[in-house]
């Protein structure tokens, strides 16, 4: 090797380092975000540019085969743990565990107690116990500690926190010094306008809208943030929702009496725990009471709805037909609902996403709700527990070929890499340069040394 060959190589090693550094360390970021209720078909309704944006350059399933119950927490749960809610056991919005002699009640806020979401680990633990860190805003069961644990940044479940604040704490999360490679964000709407107005109400409209103008707000602090072409983002939902009425009542103190059996769940798949000794009373009475209500003893639950196999899950399940609801009483309160059937397009919720992984502009039909989780887990590079999901499933969402990754990364890590680059560059050329002086300060110095010495070791010879 001649010098000049030396310092060429020296050079392209000092390109090299940095660049091996900056733009091949994949950080395989996600943040994954919830509206509530957004049903799959509400983009059709009005113009919504900006899930059009996301589609257009990323992936779109149109219609998610969520799990039964088609409710927010079990199907929340799911999502971040790719199993049934037979087996993760958040099987209700509402629940009794006759072991426990507990309740857990969404709507009286005691969703806090731990032993309800102990049958499983999230994904937000999971990722912490593999050595990352995760942010949660407001997604459910975020806010309970699970196995001894919190996410590593969570908020305190509060509706009135606006999109603009729970967005904001993310993306400090994801710029920290110690960041975060899973992000949880969750919406309320339009799951709440959804039950007021029914899904067909044109005032729906509006809400969609605004959903649309709070993806549109989220990308574009994202870009701010140049956390947009980097960052893996997966925007979906819990269920859709159906049309209710009131000439589709059913009211169950017509066929049984109330001091047979508490409800524990409610309309449209009613949780019945019958008094006890009264389980054959019960169960005869609302067997073949109305032909819109199907009535399941706990054991004859159709095993395609995977929901038998958990203490939570009661004796007796009353599941209505689409668009029906069931009550006690014709006079107790209901609104448009979701719960029903998981096979019903209208429980149905959208998936789209974007990002360095995901391919662009691809549609497919469908896909189970169960396989977010091992795709979630594989876009982390974290290993993932058993599920009843498979990446194999979902494959075909993600970028194919390495060398198309590697392109595609390269090109979008670029802005990011850039910084990285430039430091890392001017850092390793500074320790180059002083290696170079240092070296030189060396062999200056010792010159004279090995001139001394073979000046020593020649006199004798010469004087010889
Ligand atoms: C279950 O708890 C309730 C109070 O929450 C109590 O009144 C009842 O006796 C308990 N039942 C059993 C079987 O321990
Ligand atoms: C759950 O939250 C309620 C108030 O919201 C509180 O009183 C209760 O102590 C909490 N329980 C647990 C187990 O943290
Ligand atoms: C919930 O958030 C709102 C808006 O930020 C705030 O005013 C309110 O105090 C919070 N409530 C609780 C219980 O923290
Ligand atoms: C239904 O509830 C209303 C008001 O609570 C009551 O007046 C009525 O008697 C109830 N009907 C039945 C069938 O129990
Ligand atoms: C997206 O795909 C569709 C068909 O799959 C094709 O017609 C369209 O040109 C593509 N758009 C872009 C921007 O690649
Ligand atoms: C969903 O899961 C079912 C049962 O495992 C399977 O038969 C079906 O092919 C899956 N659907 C998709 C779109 O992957
Ligand atoms: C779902 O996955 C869990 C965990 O691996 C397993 O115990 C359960 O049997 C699975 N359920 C089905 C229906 O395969
Ligand atoms: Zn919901």
């Amino acid at each position: 090797m001649t010098s000049k060959d030396s310092w060429r190589f020296l050079a392209i090693c000092m390109l090299f380092f940095p660049m091996t550094l900056c733009f091949l360390q994949d950080q395989g970021r996600v943040l994954l975000v919830s509206f509530d209720g957004f049903r799959w078909d509400y983009i059709y309704k009005v113009p919504t540019p900006n899930f059009q944006y996301i589609i257009k350059n990323g992936v779109h399933i149109k219609q998610v085969t969520n799990v039964f119950i088609t409710k927010t927490y079990p199907n929340h749960y799911t999502m971040v743990t790719g199993l049934y809610a037979e087996s993760h056991g958040i099987v209700a919005n509402e629940m009794y565990d006759p072991i426990l002699n507990e309740t857990f009640s969404m709507n009286h806020m005691t969703i806090n107690n731990s032993k309800f979401w102990e049958d499983a680990y999230p994904i937000w633990i999971v990722n912490q116990m593999q050595g990352h860190r995760s942010g949660a805003a407001m997604w459910p069961g975020t806010d309970v500690k699970i196995h001894g644990l919190f996410p590593t940044h969570y908020m305190l479940y509060n509706e009135s926190v606006s999109f603009q604040e729970r967005i904001s704490k993310l993306i400090e999360w994801f710029m920290s010094k110690e960041p975060i490679n899973l992000g949880l964000l969750y919406w309320e709407q339009p799951d709440e306008m959804g039950h007021i107005l029914g899904p067909e109400n044109h005032r729906m409209r509006a809400v969609i809208s605004d959903i649309d103008n709070k993806l549109g707000y989220l990308v574009s602090e994202l870009k701010k943030a140049n956390l947009w072409d980097t960052l893996n983002i997966i925007i979906t939902s819990d269920h859709g929702m159906a049309q209710s009425s009131r000439d589709r009542i059913i009211e169950l103190d017509l066929y049984v009496d109330r001091s047979l059996y508490r409800m524990i769940d409610h309309s449209p798949a009613v949780a019945i725990l019958p008094e006890e000794g009264k389980f054959n009373e019960v169960y005869r009475a609302l067997a073949n009471a109305h032909p819109h209500m199907t009535v399941y003893k706990k054991e004859d639950i159709p095993r395609r709805l995977h929901y038998k196999q958990s203490n939570k899950i009661q004796p007796i399940l009353a599941v209505a037909d689409e668009g029906w609801e069931i009550l006690q009483n014709k006079s107790d309160e209901f609104l448009c609902n979701h719960g029903y059937d998981n096979l019903l397009p209208e429980m149905h919720p959208i998936l789209i996403a974007h990002g360095p992984a995901f391919a662009k502009n691809i549609t497919k039909q469908a896909m189970n709700s169960t396989d977010l989780y091992p795709l979630l887990c594989h876009l982390l590079g974290i290993n993932p527990l058993p599920s009843n999901g498979s990446l194999e499933n979902v494959k075909d969402l993600l970028v194919s070929s390495v060398s198309e990754k590697l392109q595609y990364r390269a090109a979008t890590y670029q802005q990011e890499s850039y910084a990285c680059f430039i430091g890392v560059f001017l850092g390793s050329t500074l320790v180059f340069v002083f290696l170079l002086v240092f070296i030189r300060h060396l062999i200056y110095n010792q010159i004279p040394v090995i001139g001394t010495q073979h000046a020593e070791i020649a006199r004798p010879l010469l004087q010889a």
